[in-house]
């Protein structure tokens, strides 16, 4: 029987798409977030640029909203010096029934070198990247419930940079993890890079029990969720991916499941608190805790100009 290769990777076991974070070695994984921080520094710069992917262009589709991804997407590209070309998706022959395919084939005959692709079905980057001339890369921006990897992968780096090893730690993720590609993308990450513990939190109609599989620890009582754990993980209510009522209100659900200061000192004193945002104040996370000294949400977003920029340089430098 013939072995199947992982799409995302050539021969030499080297990046060329980045579509998942399950199945990726650890040695990519530690690449990225190596070569992530050797970026770091062009931010802060006068002239924020690298010549890296010169005369490249890349275009941005993202078929779903987007402020963070999107925009550092674009901030990350320009700043490797490439041309980055958004399609107004709204505005776009979509709308008129062309169908994905279609449109990378006609975006692909004016040369295109990369795209980035939201969408919401699961496995759209995936039949993008199927399609595709072999020099073309595929970066998956979050498809549907399936993957976020530049998001896990940015979760990474910012947990790395606040807790510099991976093995000690407790990861506490906690709210709407069945409808999360963010959650998902995450577990993949921790347990490739050996975290202690992965716990999952939330009620059962948003924790579900499977995630064990995953080597989950699943928490239904938040209490027992977040004491003692390093790094909380918050994670909004995904309401567009609900289908029927899953929970009460969303009153009830910040009772029982938001991060309030009183909460958050069940966890270690030095403990980060994360969210791939956008946040709900009020509904997952209390303001006094998104704004507070332990909160690094708004490091996250810095750090995921420079993860891009890393992977878009490391999978531009591989061929098919
Ligand atoms: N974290 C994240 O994906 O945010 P956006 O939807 O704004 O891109």
């Amino acid at each position: 029987m013939l072995e199947q290769r992982n799409p995302q990777l050539n021969r030499n076991g080297e990046l060329i798409h980045l579509l998942s974070i399950d199945g990726l070695p650890r040695e990519v994984l530690i690449q990225i977030l190596d070569t992530a921080g050797t970026f770091l520094s062009v931010n802060d710069r006068e002239v924020k640029k690298v010549p890296l992917l010169r005369g490249k262009s890349i275009f941005n589709l993202f078929f779903e909203n987007s402020t963070r991804t999107r925009t550092t997407f674009e901030i990350a590209a320009k700043r490797l010096s490439a041309d980055v070309i958004n399609l107004d998706i709204a505005r776009s022959s979509t709308a008129k029934g062309e169908s994905l395919l279609d449109t990378i084939a006609n975006l692909s005959a004016m040369h295109a070198d990369m795209f980035i692709v939201r969408h919401g079905e699961s496995g759209a980057p995936y039949l993008v990247a199927r399609h595709c001339a072999p020099h073309v890369h595929v970066i998956n921006a979050g498809d549907g419930r399936h993957a976020h990897p530049t998001q896990g992968l940015l979760d990474m780096y910012t947990i790395r940079h606040f807790k510099r090893d991976f093995t000690n730690l407790t990861v506490a993720i906690v709210g709407d993890i069945v409808h999360s590609r963010v959650a998902r993308s995450d577990i993949h990450a921790l347990t490739t890079l050996g975290v202690a513990e992965i716990r999952g939190v939330g009620p059962k109609t948003l924790v579900p029990g499977d995630l064990r599989e995953m080597g989950v620890r699943v928490c239904h009582d938040m209490t027992e969720g977040i004491r003692g754990a390093d790094v909380i993980i918050m994670l909004r209510l995904q309401n567009e991916r609900m289908s029927g009522a899953m929970l009460p209100s969303a009153g009830e659900f910040f009772k029982s499941y938001g991060l309030t200061p009183e909460k958050l000192a069940l966890a270690q004193p030095e403990a980060i608190v994360m969210h791939p945002g956008p946040i709900n104040r009020g509904v997952e996370i209390h303001s006094d805790v998104a704004d507070g000294k332990q909160s690094v949400i708004l490091p996250q977003v810095t750090f995921g100009i420079a993860v891009r920029m890393a992977v878009m340089s490391i999978i531009a430098g591989n061929s098919a």
